[in-house]
């Protein structure tokens, strides 16, 4: 989807002016200085060009600018990998006082080494998005050896009537979730997959279908709401085990264009989608609310990022002070949530229960699940003590006066 406001690129191709639309799907200004690479530019130069803030406009060969993407990724990883070893070695230190036990240590080196991460994969974004391509109106390349892009990048960010510049790397994105698109993100629990759009969350890590899978429904169940559905995943799950009116909300009209096609797919004529902030209105009161909010308390640094992270804990706290007022007698909210935001001491469980208490709600029962990806087991990784700990729950809660 394109931004509603259009802005515009201009730079020099040969001494005369150009100017395109310009798109970017983390929000970045158009560039103030282009200059023009192709394939006699060494992955150094484009480095160094990347990092002091210039953006370069590919003229070469389309698949030898990925392998120069690829060369700049690897030299900003071996900076960062130094970067991020210091930093760890140094708060490491700090934190080694001799009145200092475990807890306080690790209290002081891992939120910092979060926020190092974060700084440094927004740094890497910028540095990498500084290669762009040019395309003509529906997304038509004339770099040589070139794809068709255009299903894909229509797909991603809506109808181009006008040449654009963007980056490779958000051609990238756009393409990846092409693939996801078609391919789908298969659900074995389930057996079914689900079809991810562009800039809806995909549910690659989905150790906690089977905690809703293994939840027992409230004694009625005729209604219930899925709140931040994304592809509509767990609100499939809820009409599969005989809920008869599912609801499902989403603020991003993506994950609603999204979960509308995989709702389709399935056939299933149970669930409603509204675009809502939250809760929906005109529905009745529901037996059963659930959520999977985004995990980690943290600002998001791109629109694609809200479904991962939530600022302040705003979309959490939201939904659990909302939904009280929104459930039938005997009624339960289902939150699913990991713990990684508490190993990393972003969020307390203390704090947690107490946004519980605040809402009127208290815990019926708990299921807990441990997940079993990639980053759980790469040990090689600062934040692995924090991540190999993680726990993903659902939180059956209920009213005080249930
Ligand atoms: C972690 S994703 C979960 C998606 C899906 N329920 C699942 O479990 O796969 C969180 C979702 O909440 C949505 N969201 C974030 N803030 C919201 C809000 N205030 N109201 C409704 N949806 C919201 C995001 O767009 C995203 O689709």
């Amino acid at each position: 989807m394109l931004p509603t406001e259009k802005q515009y690129v201009q730079w020099h191709e040969n001494e005369t002016l150009r100017h395109a639309r310009w798109l970017s799907q983390s929000n970045q200004v158009p560039p103030a200085r282009i200059v023009s690479v192709d394939d006699k530019t060494t992955a150094d130069e484009a480095y160094r060009l990347a990092c002091a803030g210039t953006s370069m406009l590919w003229y070469g060969d389309f698949h030898n600018a990925r392998q120069l993407l690829q060369a700049i990724n690897r030299r900003i990883e071996r900076s960062e990998q130094r970067k991020i070893s210091k930093a760890a070695n140094k708060l490491n230190k700090s934190a080694e006082s001799p009145h200092s036990d475990k807890s306080t240590a690790e209290s002081l080196v891992i939120p910092n080494l979060f926020h190092q991460q974060r700084q440094a994969q927004a740094q890497r974004s910028r540095v990498l998005s500084r290669l762009l391509l040019e395309l003509d109106a529906g997304y038509v390349s004339q770099l040589r050896r070139a794809p068709d892009v255009s299903a894909a990048c229509t797909a991603a960010f809506g109808e181009l009537d006008e040449s654009c510049l963007l980056s490779f790397r958000d051609l990238q994105g756009a393409l990846g979730a092409a693939g996801w698109r078609a391919k789908g993100v298969p659900i074995e629990s389930l057996g079914l997959s689900v079809f991810p759009h562009y800039g809806v969350f995909a549910p690659t890590r989905h150790e906690y279908v089977q905690l809703l899978l293994d939840a027992p429904l409230p004694d009625a169940c005729d209604v219930a709401f899925d709140i931040g559905t994304g592809t509509g995943l767990l609100a499939i799950i809820l009409a599969q085990r005989g809920v008869q009116q599912v609801v499902a909300t989403d603020l991003n009209p993506r994950a609603l264009a999204c979960a509308s096609e995989n709702f389709a797919r399935l056939e299933l004529d149970a669930v409603q989608l509204q675009q809502a902030d939250l809760f929906p209105t005109d529905a009745p009161l529901a037996n059963l609310i659930v959520c999977n909010p985004p995990w980690l308390p943290a600002k998001p640094t791109s629109p694609l990022e809200y479904a991962v992270y939530d600022a302040n804990s705003a979309m959490l706290r939201g939904f659990l002070q909302g939904a009280k007022p929104h459930l039938a007698e005997q009624g339960e909210v289902w939150l699913i949530l990991s713990d990684l935001a508490e190993h990393l001491q972003l969020r307390s469980r203390d704090e947690l229960l107490g946004w519980f208490a605040d809402a009127g709600l208290e815990v019926k029962y708990r299921l807990d699940t441990q997940p079993k990806h990639g980053r759980s087991q790469d040990t090689t990784d600062p934040l692995f003590a924090a991540r190999s700990a993680e726990i993903t729950s659902l939180w059956c809660l209920v009213p005080f006066d249930n």
